[in-house]
C-alpha cells in the first residue's frame, strides 16, 4: 500500500509543526488546513537522538480530530520501537524512523505498514545511501535530511541532493521521497529537479504571516523546475 498519489499529488509541501507557535496549535492546525495545506510533518524529538525536545504521542492526539489532515510523524528519538504504538493511536498516516536510531529497521518498517499506515525511513546529512538500501523496499516514503536534525531554520546543505538523485534510481517509482531542513525559495527547485516530491518546510512558511502564500509559492517553484520546458523553449 504506497501513498495515495490521487490524494496527495507531488509536490508535495509538508509544514513541519517544529516552527509553528505551539501556544495555539488548534489555530496552527486551522490555518494551515486554510491556506490549502492536506499534510502536517510532525517533528518530534526525544532530547537524546537529537539534542532538542519538542512533543510527543500525546500532542499530535490532541489535535488529530481537528483536520483531515495528513499526518506525516518524523520520530527523531532513539527508541521508536518503544513508542511505535502510542504514534499510531494518535492518528498518524505515515511514521518514519532514523535508520542511525535503529541499523536493521526491517521488524519497525513492517509493523507501521501492519498496522495500515505509511513507512519511512530517514537519513541524516553525514549518513550514506548504501546503509538503507536493504530496505527501501519496506519503505512507501525516504526522508533524506538537508540539514543536521534537531532544529528549524538552519542552512540547506545541498550536498545531500547526490543521496536523492541516487535513491531516485534505487525506489520503486510509488516510494516518495522526502526532503527536510533548509527548504525555501531559494533551495526548493533544486531539490525538485533531484527527484524530491516532499518539501518538509518550516521557517518558509511559520516565519510568514500568510501561510497560503508562502505554501503556494514554494509549491509553484518545486512544480515549475519538474515541469517540462515548453515547446519552443
Ligand atoms: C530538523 C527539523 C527541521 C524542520 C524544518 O530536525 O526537521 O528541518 O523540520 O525547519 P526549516 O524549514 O526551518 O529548516
Ligand atoms: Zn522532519
Amino acid at each position: 500500500m504506497s501513498i495515495s498519489l490521487e490524494l496527495y499529488k507531488p509536490p508535495i509541501v509538508a509544514p513541519s509543526m517544529l516552527k509553528c507557535d505551539f501556544g495555539d496549535l488548534n489555530r496552527e492546525i486551522d490555518r494551515l488546513v486554510s491556506a490549502g495545506s492536506h499534510w502536517v510533518h510532525w517533528d518530534v524529538m526525544d532530547g537524546n537522538f537529537v539534542p532538542n525536545l519538542t512533543y510527543g504521542a500525546m500532542v499530535i492526539a490532541s489535535v488529530r480530530a481537528r483536520t483531515k489532515a495528513f499526518f506525516d510523524a518524523h520520530l527523531m528519538i532513539s527508541d521508536p520501537a518503544k513508542y511505535l504504538d502510542y504514534y499510531i493511536k494518535a492518528g498518524c498516516d505515515a511514521i518514519t524512523i532514523h535508520i542511525e536510531a535503529v541499523p536493521d529497521p526491517s521488524d519497525l518498517l513492517k509493523r507501521i505498514r501492519a498496522a495500515g499506515l505509511q513507512s519511512g525511513l530517514a537519513i541524516n546529512p553525514g549518513t550514506p545511501v548504501a546503509q538503507i538500501e536493504p530496505y527501501l523496499a519496506a519503505c512507501d516514503l525516504v526522508l533524506v535530511m538537508s540539514v543536521q536534525p534537531g532544529f528549524g531554520g538552519q542552512k540547506f546543505m545541498p550536498e545531500v541532493l547526490e543521496k536523492v538523485r541516487t535513491l531516485r534510481t534505487l525506489v520503486s517509482p510509488q516510494t516518495l521521497i522526502s526532503i527536510d531542513g533548509g527548504i525555501a525559495g531559494p533551495t526548493i527547485a533544486s531539490a525538485a529537479e533531484a527527484g524530491c516530491q516532499i518539501f518538509v518546510a518550516g521557517s518558509s512558511i511559520f516565519d510568514e504571516t500568510d501561510y497560503r502564500s508562502a505554501i503556494d509559492q514554494l509549491t509553484q517553484l518545486a512544480a515549475a523546475a519538474t515541469s517540462p520546458a515548453p515547446e519552443n523553449s
